[in-house]
């Protein structure tokens, strides 16, 4: 059996390569667990320090979880569409009701604190990404799970949902990024550069980050793992193509003069 081929499984590596980027996701949640329970004192609703913890730990498991709603198509590539868009739905809704939180708490902390809102660039990018990702959600549940939108209006949007939602995952880890340097450069204003464990820590959890993304937009781009052809869809990608001739050719015709 050919690994990799597009009519099976994932293959041994591919499989391998879904296991890591799960360990990794993992162990972002876990070291920004550890991160904000040792160091700062861990997790509460109360307006406090620790309402602000709630931040970081949601933002980036919502972020391991943003990416295994996308890796769904890869790990359950031959299986049929319909229950595999619902997986994919529902945990990208999971995703955000996480992120939600996460920023309710911060801009709760804010608002308690007297801390004006909105000012940094992590901020501003952190809430353009929010904002996009609810409407990719919305676009995608209009035109896919739910749909409102004719075939050939389906087939024109797919690509863009494709690369926007890579796009959200890409601008979710830089913000995440962003977001770590800001809280480091807070909380260790003159030892940052002194090499403490808080700083080292903070650091790897960023480089398990980038891990995580990279191997992700590897998994999600690679030809070989693209769900394969499946008669249940064959019919509308049949119907699209018939559409599509029909319009370049004059006067409908299917066939040359
Ligand atoms: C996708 C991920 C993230 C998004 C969408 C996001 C979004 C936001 C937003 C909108 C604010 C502004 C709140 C206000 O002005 O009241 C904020 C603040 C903050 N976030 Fe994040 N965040 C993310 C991840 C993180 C992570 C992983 C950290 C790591 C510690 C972090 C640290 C901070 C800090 C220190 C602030 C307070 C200072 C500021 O307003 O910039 N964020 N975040």
């Amino acid at each position: 059996m050919e690994s990799g081929s597009q009519s099976e499984g994932l293959g041994a590596f591919g499989w391998w390569l879904v296991a890591v980027s799960q360990a990794l996701g993992m162990s972002m949640v876990v070291l920004t667990g550890v991160w904000m329970g040792q160091y700062h004192g861990g997790f509460s609703w109360d307006g406090s320090a620790h309402q602000f913890n709630i931040h970081p730990f949601c933002m980036v498991l919502g972020l391991f979880l943003y990416g295994d709603g996308v890796l769904v198509y890869r790990v359950f590539r031959n299986e049929s569409k319909r229950p595999v868009k619902m997986l994919h739905a529902l945990i990208h809704v999971m995703s955000m009701i996480i992120f939600l939180i996460g920023i309710v708490a911060v801009f709760g902390f804010h608002s308690s604190n007297k801390i004006p809102d909105m000012y940094s660039l992590h901020s501003w990018c952190g809430l353009a990404t929010f904002i996009g990702f609810c409407i990719q959600w919305l676009m995608g549940f209009g035109f896919f799970l739910f749909p409102v939108a004719s075939a050939w209006l389906r087939a024109w949007y797919l690509p863009l949902h494709k690369f926007f939602g890579v796009l959200m995952f890409a601008l979710m880890t830089m913000s995440c990024l962003l977001g770590i340097t800001e809280k480091l450069l807070f909380a260790l204003p003159s030892t940052y550069s002194k090499f403490l464990p808080e700083g080292v820590l903070a650091n790897c959890l960023g480089v398990l980050l980038l891990l995580f993304a990279a191997l992700l937009g590897y998994l999600v781009t690679r030809e070989e793992y693209r769900r394969p052809p499946n008669p249940e869809e064959e019919p509308l990608s049949v119907h699209f193509k018939t559409l599509n001739e029909e319009a370049a050719s004059p006067r409908g015709s299917l066939t040359s003069p």
